[in-house]
Parts: structure tokens; C-alpha cells; sequence
């Protein structure tokens, strides 16, 4: 069987340039790394939604470095033909710009990641410069940057009046400049949306930003349907995983205390 070509930053651009749409997930583990892989999907983000829906925290600003680092060299052992991505966790870039390239640094030597991704415009540009000279590829990321959550006020739509727009619009145009190679349009009204993808030349990747964006990215688990409680506009449920996980511990469950399992069938004869 041939293995399609690896996906490099380069290749995003030129799917772009096709009007390829790009696919991205987020994965925090090497099983759903190596599945997703052979789905197709193009790029791998090992996201710091790491923090929600895997370690359960309230939202994402606890995650560490080492937390982070720990599930990206699970994702890097699939050795996927997908593009491997490694968010930034909260307060690894923004107290500094040697503080911005050593974690970047890190993710890539340590967590084994190709490229990083970070939140903000053009607030963040010393760091993103300094991440793009160190040779590490930068993907940005606007809109509804869940890091700010406190700053928003809670998990707020971006952009929705005309000097807002404007505001993401000229931040889209910055990460271009700074030499990001891609971003993501989280949580923002599709117009706007549309306009930035059609303004840029790298390609967006939506969340919650309509259909315009060069390409989209889910978390995993809400895909999958793993939390039943969890239903934004934004998702669309291709399973529900977390209703059939509940009924299988069920049925173990009551297997095990009616003495169906283990029968003999699952046990080991003597020789
Ligand atoms: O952390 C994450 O999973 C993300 C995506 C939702 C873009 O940042």
C-alpha cells in the first residue's frame, strides 16, 4: 500500500492555494493519533483543551509545559503523516520572549511536535517573531482565544461589531507578516471569518467561524460525542461514544456481579 506523502507546512499552503479544505483534530493520545492518521486527517493538535476534557480542569489555564509535553510524545510515537501541532499552554509565552522560544523549544525537542501554535495578534509579537527566527513553525490563533476567557468575561463570540472586525482583521494580517503559517479562527461571526480567509494568504483554520475558512478543527472528544452535556452551536456530533462507553461499564458491570463473566469461554482450560 502507498503511504501519501507527509504534511508539511508547505503542503497546507498549497492546499490553500488548490482550495484543498484542510482537516484538523486534536488528539492527546498515541491510539487516537494512529486512528486519526489513517483517517486522513492532515494535521494533528495536540491542544491545550488537553486541560477540559482530558485532565479535568475547569478550562484550560492550568496546563503546564510538562502536562503538555507528556501527551505530545504520545501523539509523536504514531509518527503520523499529519502535521504534528503543539499548543502553547497559558504563561509559557507571555511573560517573555526567551521564556516563548525555550517552551517552543521544548515542545519540539522534548514533545516531539513539528510546529506550535499560540493565541493572540499583534499583542504577541515579539514572541511570535522570535518563535518564527528560532526556525519553528508558528500557527497563530484569533478570535475567541480561550486563554482570555477571564479577560472576556466568559466564553464570548469575538468580533461581532464593525471596529472588533476590523481589530481580528488587521491581527490576521499581522500573523501573516510575522510569518505564521496558518491560524485559527476560533469563536467569531462567519462574515468576518470569510473576510480574513480571503485577506491572508496562509490558511485559516475555523472553529465556530462558518464555512469560509480554508479549513476547520474539532476537539476529538467533543466529535465523538464523550461528554453528553457538552453541545455548543459549533459541534457537530459524528458519535456518541460517551453514551455507548456508559452502556458497555454497565453491562461489565452487571456481568461481573450476575457471575455471566468470566465464563469458561474467557478462562483458561488446564493442559
Ligand atoms: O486547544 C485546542 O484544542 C484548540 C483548538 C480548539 C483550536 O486550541
Amino acid at each position: 500500500m502507498t503511504r501519501r506523502a507527509k504534511v508539511t507546512v508547505h503542503t497546507l499552503r498549497h492546499m490553500k492555494g488548490e482550495g484543498h479544505k484542510i482537516v484538523v483534530l486534536t488528539a492527546y493520545d498515541h491510539p487516537t493519533a494512529l486512528i486519526e492518521d489513517r483517517a486522513g486527517v492532515d494535521v494533528i493538535l495536540v491542544g491545550d483543551s488537553l486541560g477540559n476534557v482530558v485532565l479535568g480542569y475547569e478550562n484550560t489555564l492550568p496546563v503546564t509545559m510538562e502536562e503538555i509535553i507528556h501527551h505530545a510524545r504520545a501523539v509523536a510515537r504514531a509518527r503520523p503523516r499529519a502535521l504534528t501541532v503543539g499548543d502553547m499552554p497559558f504563561m509559557s509565552y507571555q511573560a517573555g520572549v526567551s521564556d516563548a522560544v525555550r517552551n517552543a523549544g521544548r515542545l519540539v525537542k522534548e514533545g516531539g511536535m513539528e510546529a506550535v501554535k499560540l493565541e493572540g495578534g499583534r499583542r504577541m509579537e515579539s514572541a511570535i517573531r522570535a518563535i518564527v527566527d528560532a526556525a519553528i513553525p508558528v500557527m497563530g490563533h484569533l478570535g475567541l482565544t480561550p486563554q482570555s476567557v477571564h479577560q472576556f468575561g466568559g466564553y464570548r463570540v469575538q468580533g461581532r461589531d464593525a471596529d472588533a472586525a476590523q481589530h481580528l482583521i488587521d491581527d490576521a494580517r499581522f500573523l501573516e507578516s510575522c510569518g505564521c503559517f496558518a491560524m485559527v479562527l476560533e469563536g467569531m461571526p462567519w462574515p468576518v471569518a470569510r473576510q480574513i480567509t480571503e485577506a491572508v494568504s496562509i490558511p485559516t483554520i475555523g472553529i465556530g467561524a462558518g464555512p469560509h475558512c480554508d479549513g476547520q478543527v474539532l476537539v476529538v472528544n467533543d466529535l465523538l460525542g464523550m461528554n453528553e452535556e457538552f453541545a455548543p452551536r459549533f459541534v457537530k456530533r459524528y458519535a456518541e461514544v460517551g453514551r455507548t462507553m456508559a452502556e458497555a461499564f454497565a453491562a461489565y458491570a452487571a456481568d461481573v456481579r450476575d457471575g455471566r463473566f468470566p465464563d469458561l469461554d474467557h478462562s483458561y482450560p488446564s493442559e
